[in-house]
């Protein structure tokens, strides 16, 4: 038997995973919900939702799809929505995907109370809760993974990575945020900032670091201990950064494993760090990945030889894991409904994450298991950013991040 689960927020993000959800083979039942109207049924009305799609199942309130039994909820609200909101459907008896980061709001101590709330939730329902981080599923993730899985970094000893996203890129968060910041739930934000705007809250470029620091972390496997970041401070008088206490944030991690993790969160800057937006780099003792290279030395013990390094280019259709056929079909087809048969599917979203996140959450809700970036990992990446924040605040101070323990094993 197959599994049912709703979609939570049909807006520009929500949209994109429509018809991925609906198109997984394990899906049997899927229901949609927006508040605003004209965003379900842009869906709810396709014919090729029909056979999964009862109309009984379109809503337009979260209070209204929790009161089913459906199976999961797939919560793609705004950021500052997503912590209640997947409390509440996983009090309703549903496990959830949220998408990133666990919450947004200009308090950190509010976000870690919320990361929390989250973990205890999961622990007293029993249900499950993955964070939709998309890094975490780019080639190059899925790639370094398996290398270190295989131990061919050697040790660990150095990562970098970034989120460099330009207020005024191609994705102009001017827009993105006014766009949230509109109907029948994003003008409701005005009213909820108010008050920290009132006790002098500012954001932080470390309120959003998932995309950054999930890479190396989930190939390394390593926890944070402490930090010391710097933070640079708009000097133009932009609008956008009014409510900014730093527009670009830098911050050294140093890990349980005994390698620093160097990472950026960047908002004002020209042009790209990496070779890529969010993008990472990983340096091992015997291993390597920068830019899509992998070099290694073949040096496994020291045994007074020369062992230079060979590097070799990986191309992104050896990074990605191959997803089961029947899984990858039904995908090509939600990605492109042009596709012709004989067409390979192509991984397509945010690096090629979007099927792999679908595929994760799809087969933990069938296979009652804990999903990856579960709420554990999920907190960790938010006392990450506000670690460093707080740093920052005090001069680039080491700081230890707090600490929300081990999931659960299996
Ligand atoms: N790479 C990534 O992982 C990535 C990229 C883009 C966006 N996102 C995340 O996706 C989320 C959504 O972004 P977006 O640009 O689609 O926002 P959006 O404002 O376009 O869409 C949010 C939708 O949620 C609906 N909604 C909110 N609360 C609701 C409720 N209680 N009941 C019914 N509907 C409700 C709103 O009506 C709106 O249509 C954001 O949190 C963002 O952080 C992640």
């Amino acid at each position: 038997m197959g599994i049912s689960l709703g979609l939570v927020g049909l807006g520009s993000f929500g949209s994109v995973f429509a018809r991925l959800f609906k198109s997984h083979p394990l899906v049997d039942r899927i229901a949609l919900c927006d508040a605003e109207v004209e965003k379900v049924r842009k869906f709810a009305d396709l014919p090729e939702f029909q056979d999964k799609l009862n109309q009984k199942d379109v809503f337009f309130s979260l209070d209204d799809i929790c009161q089913t039994d459906l199976d999961a909820i797939v919560i793609i609200t705004q950021p500052w929505l997503h912590a209640p909101q997947c409390i509440q459907a996983m009090e309703s008896g549903k496990h959830v995907y949220s998408a990133v980061p666990v919450i947004t709001l200009p308090d950190f101590s509010e976000v870690l109370d919320w990361c929390g709330r989250v973990i205890d939730c999961v622990q007293r329902t029993g249900k499950q809760y993955m964070l939709g981080e998309t890094t975490y599923y780019r080639p190059q993730t899925q790639f370094c993974r398996r290398q270190a899985a295989a131990g061919a970094f050697g040790d660990f000893v150095y990562a970098e990575g970034e989120y460099a996203h330009d207020v005024d890129s191609n994705c102009s968060l001017r827009q993105v945020n006014q766009m949230r910041q509109t109907g029948k739930i994003g003008e409701q934000y005005a009213a909820l900032v108010e008050p920290y705007r009132r006790r002098g809250c500012k954001t932080s470029p470390m309120s959003y670091p998932t995309h950054s620091v999930s890479g190396p972390l989930s190939v390394m496997g390593a926890k944070p201990l402490r930090v010391s970041a710097g933070g640079y401070r708009n000097r133009n008088q932009d609008p956008f950064f009014r409510h900014y206490e730093f527009s670009n944030l830098v911050a050294n991690y140093y890990l349980d494993n005994g390698a620093v993790l160097r990472i950026a969160e960047m908002r004002e800057i020209s042009d790209n760090i990496g070779l890529k937006d969010e993008d990472f780099r990983i340096f091992g003792t015997r291993g390597s990945y920068s830019c899509g290279n992998w070099c290694e030395n073949g040096r496994l013990v020291p045994d007074g030889a020369k062992h230079p390094n060979t590097c070799r280019a990986v191309t992104n259709a050896e990074m990605y894991e191959p997803l089961p056929k029947e899984v990858a079909s039904a995908f090509k087809y939600a990605l492109n409904p042009a596709a012709k048969p004989e067409d390979d599917f192509q991984p397509s979203g945010h690096g090629g994450s979007h099927p792999y996140l679908v595929h994760e959450f799809c087969c933990a809700v069938a296979e009652q298991r804990m999903p990856a970036i579960n709420a554990w990992d999920a907190a960790c990446y938010m006392a990450m950013g506000a670690a460093a924040h707080e740093s920052a605040l005090r001069d680039g101070e080491l700081l230890p991040v707090q600490d929300f323990g081990d999931a659960p094993s299996a």
